[in-house]
């Protein structure tokens, strides 16, 4: 494969350490010779726009100094799959597969490959415009780090970061009023996040989507807290998280070519917590904040060590593959093993042995 001209997309939420993708992938693609091209906001860049305003000329000069920032230079969104296009016939909304366009549209602008930097939805798609004659190169990117094949997505640390951060300042006004703080986290159908900020934000109680819960033992472990004098609790719960037998929370309706949104776990759950101990409770959603913001430093690194590790990628001649984090060093694995589901928690690893040694609740016992 002779690789003169690239495009590179980043698709689904966004993720801080996008903007160092980006740098990566452009200074490593100019060394070797190649033009860059950012499609703007996924594959609408190609869709929907005129290529004046779809198509973003990646040069050393555009991606000077945007290691640091949050969100993408080129746009994103989660609205976007070619495959499902959301189009009104007959006054209805229909999806439509618009994926041969994209193609078209691709060898119209001269395109030799594709470096998709997204989660496991924009990944999925990648690896079927693949399958339609397009190379690609995926770069693992999540908050929720719930992408299989890869030890880690760029985004969740920082993720992390920022919710440790908000319960750490949480404490402070949980205990002076004596209260319970029920703190929402993201994470889709994963609880990484809401895990790993609960252990190191010193939460009392972790609800993640792996261990359904058992409403009785939270109040428990928040009235035992209550009798040995610690008037507060904080309470994290994944928006996927739910007591066993009962369905997520979601919102809104299920729209064409996108997942349905999760939230309102935290507020029922502060509702519940507070009806069956007396206690006076508050619900937080932390949201798009934990989307927010720069990377932290280890972040940027991984972002900066995926992009390149994709452009050398390309440069081998690999095609349908995602470079992934396999520690101590980023590897190409197939396309396929990334998207063959979301990766959970192990319930035998030990940060979940860790929690319960420090005897946080979890919300059901060990099985
Ligand atoms: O996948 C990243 C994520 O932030 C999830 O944790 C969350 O459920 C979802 O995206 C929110 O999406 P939106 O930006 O559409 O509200």
């Amino acid at each position: 494969m002779v690789i003169r001209k690239i495009a590179v997309n980043t698709g689904g939420g966004d993720a801080p350490g996008l903007n160092a993708v980006l740098r990566a992938v452009t200074l490593s693609a100019l060394r070797l010779g190649w033009e860059v091209v950012g499609i703007r906001d996924g594959y609408l860049g190609l869709l929907e726009m005129p290529p004046e305003e779809g198509l973003i000329p990646l040069t050393r000069e555009r991606v000077r100094g945007i290691n640091h920032q949050g969100g993408t230079i080129i746009g994103t969104t989660n609205r976007g799959n070619p495959f499902e296009f959301p189009v009104k016939q007959d006054g209805k909304i229909i999806a439509k597969d618009r994926s041969d366009e994209i193609v078209a549209a691709f060898r119209r602008h001269g395109f030799d490959a594709l470096v998709a930097v997204g989660g496991d939805g924009s990944l999925s798609i990648a690896h079927r415009l693949c399958h339609k004659g397009i190379p690609v190169v995926g770069v693992p990117k999540t908050i929720d780090n719930d992408l299989s094949a890869t030890f880690l997505t760029f985004g969740f640390d920082t993720a992390v970061t920022t919710a440790t951060d908000a319960l750490d300042k949480l404490h402070s006004t949980a205990e002076s009023h004596g209260r319970v703080m029920v703190v929402e986290m993201m994470g889709r159908t994963t609880g990484w996040i809401a895990l790993h900020a609960g252990v190191a934000g010193s939460a009392d109680v972790i609800l993640i989507p792996e261990i359904p819960f058992d409403l009785e033992t939270v109040c428990e472990a928040i009235r035992i807290r209550d009798r040995m004098g610690r008037r507060y609790s904080i309470v994290v719960v994944a928006e996927g998280a739910a007591p066993a037998g009962a369905e997520v929370r979601t919102k809104g309706e299920k729209e064409i070519g996108r997942e349905v949104r999760l939230g309102g776990i935290a507020e029922w759950l502060a509702g519940e917590i507070a009806d069956r101990t007396g206690k006076e409770t508050r619900s937080i959603v932390l949201g798009h904040l934990q989307r927010g913001g720069g990377p932290t430093s280890f972040d940027r690194l991984m972002a900066l060590r995926f992009g390149a590790a994709a452009v050398r990628t390309l440069a081998e001649g690999l095609s349908d593959v995602m470079v992934a984090l396999q520690p101590p060093n980023v590897h190409a694995v197939p396309l396929a093993e990334a998207v063959v589901g979301r990766r959970s928690i192990s319930l035998d690893g030990d940060t979940i042995a860790t929690a319960r040694s420090l005897e946080i609740c979890l919300g059901a016992p060990a099985v």
